[in-house]
């Protein structure tokens, strides 16, 4: 989720990853090194709108920053990796250098919930 106007630094994953947008919008742009090793925008960004779902390979080059579209609303997002992504090394980027600087996410929150088992009122 993406608060009103919420964006990322530009970050790369490590890790395969699809994102599927459940509501409101987000924009990725996506960077590639250029020959002096600066980080420049490759394309237009993409418009992520509920439905749609984009592919993170690393091998392709996974390196974006993400907006959400809207100023005035939140985006929902569900994200899915090949990986426990809150532990997975992974890198921001000065775009004029093109340097790479280390961070793991972590999570925001200590407690997984079961949101699948309804198992209880079922069983009632
Ligand atoms: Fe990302």
């Amino acid at each position: 989720m993406y608060g009103p106007g919420q964006q990322t630094p530009v970050h790369d994953h490590m890790v395969w990853g699809f994102v599927g947008m459940l509501r409101g919008a987000e924009l990725s742009q996506r960077y590639r090194a250029n020959t002096d090793g600066s980080l420049i925008a490759d394309g237009e960004p993409d418009r992520l709108e509920p439905g749609m779902v984009d592919a993170l390979l690393p091998a392709e080059g996974d390196i974006h920053q993400v907006f959400n579209a809207y100023k005035d609303k939140p985006s929902i997002s569900i994200h899915l990796y090949g990986g426990n992504i809150g532990a997975v090394n992974r890198h921001v980027f000065d775009l004029a250098s093109g340097q790479p600087k280390t961070f793991i996410s972590g999570y925001s929150s200590d407690l997984v919930p079961n949101v699948w088992d309804r198992s209880a009122s079922r069983k009632t």
